[in-house]
């Protein structure tokens, strides 16, 4: 074993110490890196160096890498990393929140809710941190599973929910934020039809039930009344969100932050707008199909 692991501060994740990447990782380092990934969901990785391509050698140990499906992310020259920096321009909206102008705000999300595969995990790597702001949160919605009452558990089992895809906050319809646009997206997004996803998940690798409530994306509980769905997404999101379920991480730039995609939620906290933060991420390959497109009749019924 060439490397070892201890508890991130809170109970969601751990850190791993002692790890080197000067090229491909050796199979026996990456096969204990893959599991230790799925037992724990979240893992830091420090002082690994700063360029792409030791991004991508650790990654590689986790699957296969997927490009972003919208291309201008994508890093120049890295088809398989994305670039998120305000340092040459503005591609992302700009919202106002207490005061001021932000930039890179994501509430809690799972990535690709929006699609039928989500991906299985990602990797973001801190290039330029942001004199203020810039934290990224982690949420264990396994964790919010377990500790869901028996009864609710078995209410939920077997329901499905839709998500949509998101490119202004103003579209979510819960976990609301109170920011004023003041700039929108200045690159025009393609468009996702409606999926519906089981609301508990099982995850395809390690079999644990994940509670699946995307909060930038999902809608309505697939055939119940507005209200009834409402409520229950409600007070599920409300269990979901608890502080003991989540890690918050404060960036040192060239930290590496690894989630598995299944079995958490993340948040970026945004910055002020006027402060360079540069990151890059690259994206493990979901490869299990956990939800199935809305078809246009029954979009109907929950519209
Ligand atoms: C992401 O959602 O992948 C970006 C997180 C961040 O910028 O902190």
């Amino acid at each position: 074993m060439t490397f070892d692991n201890k508890p991130l501060p809170g109970g969601v994740g751990v850190e791993v110490i002692g790890l080197e990447v000067n090229g491909p990782v050796a199979s026996d380092t990456a096969a204990a890196l893959k599991k230790l990934w799925l037992d724990k969901g979240v893992i830091l990785f420090r002082g690994l160096g700063t360029s792409p391509e030791v991004l991508l050698e650790l990654s590689r140990c986790f699957g296969e890498l997927e490009p972003h499906p919208i291309e201008h992310f994508r890093l120049p020259g890295y088809p398989e990393l994305i670039l998120l920096s305000n340092e040459k321009d503005l591609t992302g909206p700009v919202y106002e929140f207490d005061g001021v102008p932000t930039y890179g705000r994501i509430p809690w999300h799972t990535d690709l809710a929006f699609a039928t595969t989500p991906n299985a995990g990602a990797l973001l790597r801190m290039v330029k941190k942001s004199e203020h702001g810039g934290q990224t949160g982690w949420l264990d919605t396994a964790m919010a599973w377990e500790a869901l009452d028996a009864a609710t558990k078995q209410r939920i089992e077997g329901l499905e929910a839709k998500y949509v895809f998101c490119p202004d906050l103003s579209a979510m319809r819960f976990n609301r934020q109170k920011g004023k646009l003041l700039q929108p997206t200045s690159k025009s997004l393609p468009s996702f039809p409606p999926v519906a996803h089981p609301l508990v998940w099982v995850h395809p690798e390690t079999g644990q039930r994940i509670l699946n409530v995307s909060t930038l994306n999902i809608q309505s509980v697939l055939g119940m009344s507005q209200s009834e769905s409402d409520a229950l997404l409600e007070k599920l999101i409300a269990h979901t969100l608890q502080p003991q379920f989540q890690y918050i991480h404060d960036w040192e730039e060239n930290d590496i932050v690894l989630w598995d995609n299944r079995r958490t939620m993340h948040s970026a906290f945004g910055h002020p707008v006027d402060e360079v933060r540069i990151v890059q991420r690259s994206t493990i390959r979901g490869t299990v199909q956990m939800g199935r497109v809305i078809e246009e009749e029954q979009q109907e019924q929950t519209a």
